[in-house]
């Protein structure tokens, strides 16, 4: 396929898109380039490295990235690749170094990226800049922390983080101010897994409101059947009490950005059903010494139940979870699951928390794998002949344009997928 501009914006309409989006290996590159390498993309939580020396190691696209809490006490993120021969340097998931040394012949790195020293340093001539800044593990052009969310941009040529969020933003905020002492903390762990799917069938499904009580049934209806996963096997387990009819979802608010792809989906009935315990009073009484009665009060409304960040972030309030999507092929896509934990809240509370995801969302449970399966089938059915196309028409015809431009709907619709496209088509558009 010629990537021309034409030929991209003939990929993409208002309601559906062409199938080659999901199997094109050509595609999958260029989106890393224009999508990951133009735009910003989430990195980590400063949470997550809180001492000096703490790190973590991600990417942005293709590129392979550290994040790392300095003595300086900033966090940082650079390139994980040596300013030697280019060898990744930091090899572990995380971990807490005084400096990075590099495997390969010993070059030693601060861990803010600065180059430490050149082992056997003796060896390099007069004509050698050891001040060289490209001898480091480069800095990525732009960083940005907002409440804790730490983002950067291989581009220079970006808004600024705040301006990039715009509407989105207020997810954050009010998860945030949920937690008494005003941070939240996402280091009790992290599920990882990989699917035989591509990324954006997991951006799609964060906000998709559509699938909910088709595709975990077994979670949200009495009768808790699950979808057949097997030849038959027709039954599954009754996991759930929360009341499953497909009209709960029709009040939903949907909100999708067409500039920046953001979106979100109001909060769910369960989610107002707050827990008469004696942890859960503690929690209240906690957040309003902070905060107030009346305040406190605004905080514990329910109002999102999941917000996509645009490419490969999301943060769900109801199952609380922020999600980090790592493409890795046209098919395949590496998946982290953090659980999120209330600095100030009861430790009994924030246990119960993570014990939740664990049975929602890790590898081996009851929601996630559900998904899982719908991707799995969705990368192996979309090479087939019968259609060219991805449809997401729902609601189209009752968008609606907010202060902003942006949509906003209501119920199952499939607003936020479209939101996510028109992005996909102004960041793939672009060629400089
Ligand atoms: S490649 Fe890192 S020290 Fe040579
Ligand atoms: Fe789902």
């Amino acid at each position: 396929m010629r990537l021309d501009p034409e030929t991209i914006s003939s990929l993409v309409h208002r309601d559906h898109v062409h199938r080659s989006l999901y199997l094109d290996p050509e595609l999958f590159d260029l989106e890393m380039d224009r999508i990951f390498g133009r735009s910003w993309i989430y990195i980590g939580h400063d949470s997550l490295v809180p001492k000096p020396g703490d790190y973590i190691t991600t990417r942005a696209g293709k590129q392979p990235l550290v994040m790392s809490r300095h003595t300086d006490g900033q966090v940082y993120v650079i390139f994980n690749s040596c300013g030697h021969r280019g060898a990744v340097v930091c090899n572990e998931d995380k971990g807490n170094a005084a400096l990075f040394r590099c495997c390969y012949h010993g070059w030693t790195f601060k861990t803010n990226g600065d180059l430490d020293a050149i082992a056997m340093r003796r060896g390099y001539g007069a004509s050698f800049n050891a001040d060289n800044p490209a001898l480091g593990m480069r800095r990525v052009p732009r960083v940005a922390n907002y409440r804790g969310f730490v983002f950067a941009s291989l581009c220079e040529r970006v808004p600024s983080l705040e301006e990039h969020l715009g509407t989105a933003r207020c997810s954050i905020d009010e998860l945030v101010d949920r937690a008494p002492d005003g941070e939240i903390d996402l280091g009790a762990g992290v599920h990882k897994y990989m699917f035989r799917g591509n990324w954006k069938l997991q951006l799609e499904n964060t906000v998709d409101m559509y699938h909910v009580p088709f595709s975990h049934e077994s979670s949200v209806s009495r009768s808790g059947r699950q979808f057949s996963r097997g030849s038959g096997q027709n039954a599954g387990s009754a996991i759930s009490d929360r009341g499953s009819a497909a009209q709960r979802w029709e009040l939903r608010v949907a909100w999708g950005s067409r500039s920046n792809g953001h979106g979100y989906a109001g909060h769910q009935p369960v989610a107002e059903q707050a827990p008469d315990t004696p942890t859960y009073k503690a929690y209240v009484s906690a957040l309003e010494a902070r905060h107030g009665k009346e305040r406190t009060q605004e905080i514990l409304q329910p109002k999102r139940h999941n917000t996509a960040f645009y490419p490969n972030m999301s943060l769900q309030a109801l199952n609380q979870h922020i999600r980090v999507i790592l493409p890795v092929a046209v098919d395949r896509t590496e998946i982290h699951v953090y659980p999120i934990r209330y600095k100030g809240a009861p430790q009994e509370m924030n246990a119960s928390f993570v014990r939740h995801l664990n049975l929602t969302h890790s590898a081996a449970s009851l929601i996630q794998t559900d998904d899982l399966e719908c991707f799995r089938r969705c990368q192996s059915g979309l090479s087939a002949q019968n259609s060219d196309w991805v449809w997401f028409a729902r609601g189209v015809d009752i968008d609606q344009a907010d202060a902003h431009g942006d949509w906003v709907n209501h119920g199952t619709v499939e607003t936020q997928q479209r939101a996510q496209y028109a992005a996909w088509l102004r960041l793939m558009s672009a060629e400089a």
